[in-house]
């Protein structure tokens, strides 16, 4: 599944069909400038204060699947070869990134992050909540560095509609007709914007034209909404070993995701008024009831169906752009993204 088969560099087997091998023939050519942006992510613990070292290190040194970083350098492929700048757009949105993390963590009482113990298991809340703010600041830092105060408002204004986002969904927590309203708005703020962001920067950063900056802003958008919809869905009906994350704390903490909308607004009134109780009075012993109500009324298909509506808008935002090894990357990333959340019915 996407989070184990994405670390950069596995080698799994031989096998065409084998996750690990077609994420890496999507990064093989954009390998140098993710190492360039882990190693400037290492390089960026240096820049706290000696007593704060290890949640740096412990945070900054963990890499993820690097979606963001590859989303820059394939967006900039799409207009020639990635450079320094883009390296340093990469970073910056991938500490912002981080630091949400670190809050969601704490928020969602989650113990493993990246395969790890979460930044607040391992030193409790108040480092971690602390430690967030200073990832948020260090990332605006280098992002005011750039010549141009261009970069440094684009990563601010992502980063309140981020966090607006998580509020939001927050405020909304075991309210269903609420959460539904404004489920894709909220997956769009909290997940979509950095994905926005990441093929937005690199656009401006290759002097694309406005029109195709606004197809890659497009393009961002509907991956990163697709792909929030798909990390629901792992969250879920996917496995804990392969997320390298906690699961279940979506309906631990009454975040009402598309699949549980679906049951809820599918199912009959008992049934709808059972949902409801299980999550208002939430126990992990709920957790088979409510996976009997999300078979019951079919909720798996149509996520899925709902994730490549979204990955077919994306691909049409490409279509827009000329022909380039960037462009075949974000395409052939669409498709695998498709693959695996296809893979999650299997689980
Ligand atoms: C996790 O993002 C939060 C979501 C938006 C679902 P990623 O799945 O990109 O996490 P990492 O960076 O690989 O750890
Ligand atoms: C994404 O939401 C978190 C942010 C965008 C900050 P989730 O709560 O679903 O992320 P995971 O599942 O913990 O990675
Ligand atoms: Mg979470
Ligand atoms: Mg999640």
């Amino acid at each position: 599944m996407l989070a184990a088969a994405t670390k950069v560099g596995d080698s799994h087997s031989e096998h065409a069909s084998d996750p690990a091998r077609s994420w890496k023939k999507i990064v093989e050519p954009v390998e140098p400038f993710l190492h360039a942006v882990t190693r400037q992510l290492v390089e960026q613990s240096r820049n706290f204060d000696p007593q704060i070292v290890p949640y740096a290190e412990h945070a900054l040194n963990k890499g993820g699947k690097n979606l963001r970083p590859t989303l820059v350098a394939l967006a900039a492929g799409c207009f020639g070869k990635p450079n320094e700048n883009h390296v340093t757009a990469a970073v910056i949105i991938e500490m912002i990134h981080l630091a949400t993390l670190v809050h969601d963590d704490v928020m969602d009482e989650a113990d493993i992050r990246r395969g790890s113990p979460t930044l607040a298991a391992k030193w409790g809340n108040e480092i971690a909540v602390l430690f967030g703010d200073c990832l948020f600041a260090q990332a605006l830092k280098l992002a005011s560095d750039f010549p141009t105060t261009d970069i440094c408002r684009a990563v601010s204004l992502a980063t309140n509609t981020v966090c607006s986002g998580e509020i939001l969904q927050t405020q909304q927590r075991r309210k269903f007709a609420a959460a539904q309203k404004d489920y894709f708005r909220v997956i769009g703020m909290k997940t979509g914007e950095l994905f926005t962001l990441s093929c937005d920067l690199a656009a401006f950063l290759s002097g694309a034209q406005p029109a195709q900056r606004a197809a890659l802003k497009e393009f961002g958008a509907a991956v990163g909404t697709a792909y929030q919809i798909y990390d629901d869905c792992v969250d879920l009906f996917g496995v804990e070993a392969d997320a390298g994350k906690s699961l279940g704390t979506d309906l631990a903490k009454g975040k009402l995701t598309w699949p549980l909308l679906l049951a809820w607004e599918r199912a009959s009134a008992p049934d709808r008024a059972a949902l409801e109780s299980l999550i208002l009075q939430w126990q992990s012993e709920n957790f088979a009831a409510v996976k009997a109500l999300l078979a019951k009324y079919e909720t798996f298909a149509p996520s899925v169906a709902e994730i490549e509506r979204y990955l077919e808008t994306a691909r049409g935002a490409l279509r827009t752009l000329p022909a380039s090894s960037g462009q075949a990357g974000l395409l052939a990333l669409t498709d695998f993204l498709a693959q695996q959340t296809a893979a999650l019915a299997v689980q």
